[in-house]
């Protein structure tokens, strides 16, 4: 069986550079070799954000211009958007009905998104009544995404995997009720290098901490310069260790074995000052992210493009969708969709 890839992004506006390494460069392996749906999952957004639903449609051109600009590829990928393609509700209402309760309220991704965003104080499952039924039901949408398209394979960060997990067990749970419909699919992991921010935290948008892939090279240049240190450095000849800088690991992902090693001998000798090691670094970096900028920016200029490819792909998405909820209707024994 051909493997078939599904997988979305909530729509935060511009992607930053540990999207690209974590996310988009699997995306951009996967589309060469399986069949791939990456879609902007805008419904997600509003099971924590619904406050917020005014700026998903800039924020999803915003995200999908970095899409394409990484050279994510409409004609071998389907990209769609979610709440163009309404048998995914249709579908996250059904599998709710073969979805036990605990299952959900157990959820440990549910509970740490809804602690980082300070709806909720503990994991106790007391708290769990301030989650909203959107938000609870969030890994059923996201199941009702997946096995829309049967997917084999989901390309996810560890912190997803619960949901991928969850999605099997709510397809074996549809499949014993109602036959074997369902595909079970497997989480596909990337060996997701670990991306600092300047601070030196996870980078993230909402630290304020990040490299965006629409930064110039100039502003690269500028973020990364400051980029946190070993703090044993306070001086140009106190010695420090790469093991412990934030920086390196940067270095790692982006450095040839040859810089590495002048790289590691400097900084544990005070041969080299933090500003010169981490230009060696920052030139790799802005190699390969100058070049998304322009084309990010032809992308923008001509921004109703962007529109156009979702339109296509969601056309897309929704003849494959809707032959699933054939399958799915027949197999329930409802009615199929009336003409027209
Ligand atoms: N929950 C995912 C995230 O926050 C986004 C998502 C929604 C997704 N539906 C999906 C990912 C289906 C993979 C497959 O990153
Ligand atoms: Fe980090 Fe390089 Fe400074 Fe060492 S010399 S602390 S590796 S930036």
């Amino acid at each position: 069986m051909a493997a078939v890839v599904v997988s979305g992004m909530r729509p935060t506006g511009r992607l930053h550079l540990g999207h690209y390494l974590g996310t988009l460069k699997q995306w951009l392996k996967l589309q060469r070799t399986s069949r791939c749906f990456f879609f902007v999952a805008d419904w997600h957004a509003l099971t924590t954000g619904i406050g917020s639903s005014q700026e998903i449609r800039e924020n999803t051109e915003e995200m999908v211009a970095d899409w394409l600009a990484a050279g994510i590829d409409p004609q071998a990928a389907v990209l769609f958007r979610q709440s163009d393609v309404k048998q995914h509700a249709e579908l996250h209402l059904l599998l709710s009905m073969v979805t036990p309760t605990p299952w959900l309220i157990r959820n440990p991704t549910v509970k740490e998104q809804a602690r980082e965003l300070g709806m909720i104080r503990s994991d106790e499952e007391s708290e769990m009544v301030k989650i909203t039924y959107g938000h609870l039901g969030y890994p059923v949408l996201q199941a009702a995404d997946i096995l829309m398209y049967q997917a084999t394979g989901v390309p996810v960060g560890v912190d997803q995997v619960p949901h991928v997990e969850l999605t099997r067990d709510i397809a074996r749970s549809f499949n014993s009720y109602f036959g074997a419909v369902f595909v079970e699919p497997e989480p596909l992991l990337a060996e997701s290098p670990k991306v600092p921010g300047i601070d030196g935290r996870k980078m993230s948008k909402s630290y304020g901490n990040a490299v965006f892939l629409a930064d110039s090279p100039e502003q690269i240049d500028a973020k990364l310069s400051r980029m946190m240190t070993d703090p044993r450095r306070v001086r140009r000849n106190d010695p420090g260790d790469p093991d412990v800088c934030p920086a390196f690991n940067l270095h790692r992902i982006y450095c040839s074995p040859d810089e590495i090693a002048f790289v590691t001998e400097g900084c544990r000798t005070a041969g080299i000052g933090c500003l010169e090691c981490k230009k060696i670094m920052i030139r790799h970096v802005i190699e390969e992210i100058a070049p998304l900028g322009d084309a990010r920016r032809r992308w923008i200029e001509k921004r109703p493009l962007i529109g156009e490819v979702l339109g296509k792909g969601s056309e897309k998405a929704r003849e494959v969708a809707e032959a699933t909820m054939g399958k799915v209707r027949s197999a329930m024994g409802l009615a199929q969709a009336p003409e027209g």
